[in-house]
């Protein structure tokens, strides 16, 4: 049998964690609900904002890695840096894929060491860190000759990543000449927008952001599965991964469907008080599929409104935090500041390698280590905490990984995406819009000067000039 990610809900349950916890016979009592929006959602999927449920499946599958395995080909000879340029729903999944699935010292390695270029995604318009990237591409190949990069935005217009991209267009252009453009790889809207336009009279290659996929929820698209293809990662177990959880995912009856049991608990401790959310995995390479979880809870639950137009302030606050390390910062916290939060652990059965202590210090209060795994300790740790959060009436579940690997990197984001859709249900919310991420883009066009935005650019002076609170 197939081995799968699993969740351990026990720890939320009123049975471990007193008042603070969830009845069992409240969420037996939510089967029938569950049941309903579970039929609910397998007749949207594939349609309007859901065509990402789609993703792992034939024909979109195919449509998508077929080109992506193709072009990856053509491109793995001759290609030594790749620079990514997105940010948001088009930077999280690449930079979650990477390290999940890539060693830590990846760009480090020796290339016959690697299975692809070295990777570098800019997700931010600091200059410091923009010119550091520059300068260590080009340290490595000053020509650009073996420098490929990769410019994600649906839209083209968000600023970050439109200002990137001319920084890296022209440095390509000046440095390679006419024939620069073959270093380039854009993923963008197929039909329409301001990069697609760009994309068409430079006649770059490109890959689609397929319609009806939005940022946070395209991981599995091609906007994550060109960067991950190209430096080596296994993107069809990824897509049998997210394939099989979604299985699991569509099944009516609530015991066995994991997003089910964890949406239905996430909105009620919500609804009970308990709108901040953990996770915290016991893996430094799982922590920033933590980061990538941030941005889809945040961005797809936090609204102001709901589908009836009703002003209902919904959402709850995600937390990511790293096992063990974060036990010596946060959990002193989690334990005994206010009990509004659920804290989900993550856990891994089987480390790819294994380090043993060494029995040659011999000091007694630390011979209990000798002989031991490394990977023993951590997740004794992971234990331990459960058990301390338990034993203070602090909710917290487990995700149990049987291994860090693709297939199951698959399962968590597909598990994570209908987890957000349920979730989304559960609160009456539309979980594919992000209205109030708008005014901070559009006062920011007004600042920079962008014709049409003038008023703007006045409206944020005025609001914000001559305060003398300050020290
Ligand atoms: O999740 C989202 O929709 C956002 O985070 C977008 O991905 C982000 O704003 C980038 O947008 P674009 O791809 O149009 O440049």
């Amino acid at each position: 049998m197939t081995e799968t990610i699993t969740l351990d809900y026990a720890n939320c349950l009123s049975e471990r964690v007193g008042d603070h916890g969830i009845e069992r016979d409240a969420l037996h009592h939510a089967a029938a609900q569950m049941s309903q929006l579970t039929a609910s959602l397998n007749e949207t999927r594939g349609t309007g904002w859901e065509r990402w449920r789609d993703l792992p499946f034939d024909p979109m599958r195919r449509e998508h890695v077929d080109p992506i395995l193709k072009l990856t080909e053509e491109l793995l000879p001759r290609t030594e840096n790749l620079i990514v340029l997105g940010i948001g729903g088009s930077a999280l999944g690449n930079i979650a894929l990477q390290s999940a699935l890539n060693p830590a010292t990846y760009n480090l390695m020796p290339r016959d060491q690697r299975n692809g270029p070295r990777v570098f995604v800019l997700d931010n318009v600091d200059p410091n860190v923009i010119a550091q990237t520059i300068d260590e591409v080009k340290r490595v190949d000053p020509k650009l000759e073996r420098t490929v990069v990769n410019v994600i935005s649906k839209s083209g217009e968000t600023a970050e990543t439109a200002a990137q991209f001319m920084v890296l267009r022209s440095l390509l252009h000046q440095t390679i000449g006419e024939s620069y453009g073959r270093h380039i790889v854009a993923i963008t809207d197929p039909e329409k927008g301001t990069m697609r336009s760009i994309c068409d009279r430079e006649g770059y290659v490109t890959l689609p952001v397929p319609d009806g996929v939005g940022g946070r929820f395209s991981v599995l698209s091609p906007v994550g599965l060109f960067s991950a293809a190209l430096c080596g990662i296994d993107i069809e177990r990824l897509l049998d991964g997210a394939r099989a959880m979604d299985d699991r995912c569509s099944q009516p009856d609530l015991k066995r469907n994991p997003a089910a049991v964890l949406a239905w608990l996430l909105i009620e401790f919500t609804r009970r008080g308990k709108s901040n959310h953990v996770l915290m995995p016991y893996a430094n390479s799982l922590y920033l599929l933590a980061d990538w979880f941030r941005q889809l809870w945040a961005e797809s639950l936090g609204k102001r409104f709901n589908r009836a137009g009703e002003e209902v302030f919904a959402g709850a606050t995600p937390i990511k935090a790293l096992g063990t390390t974060d036990q010596h910062s946060q959990v002193q916290l989690y334990r005994e500041g206010p009990n509004d939060k659920v804290i989900g652990l993550m856990e891994v059965a089987r480390f790819e390698r294994e380090v043993q202590v060494p029995g040659d210090l011999d000091v007694e209060p630390l011979r209990y280590l000798h002989g031991r795994s490394i990977a023993e300790l951590l997740n004794a740790e992971k234990s331990a905490t459960a058990y301390a959060l338990m034993e203070s009436q602090r909710p917290n579940f487990t995700i149990h990984w049987p291994a860090i690997n693709a297939y199951h990197v698959g399962e968590f984001l597909q598990f994570w995406m209908i987890t957000t859709a349920y979730a989304g249900l559960l609160l009456g919310i539309d979980a594919y819009d992000q209205p109030a991420v708008e005014t901070g883009k559009v006062a920011t066009f007004g600042l920079m000067g962008r014709p049409g935005y003038e008023e703007w650019r006045e409206k944020v002076r005025r609001s914000l000039e001559g305060s003398e609170d300050r020290v």
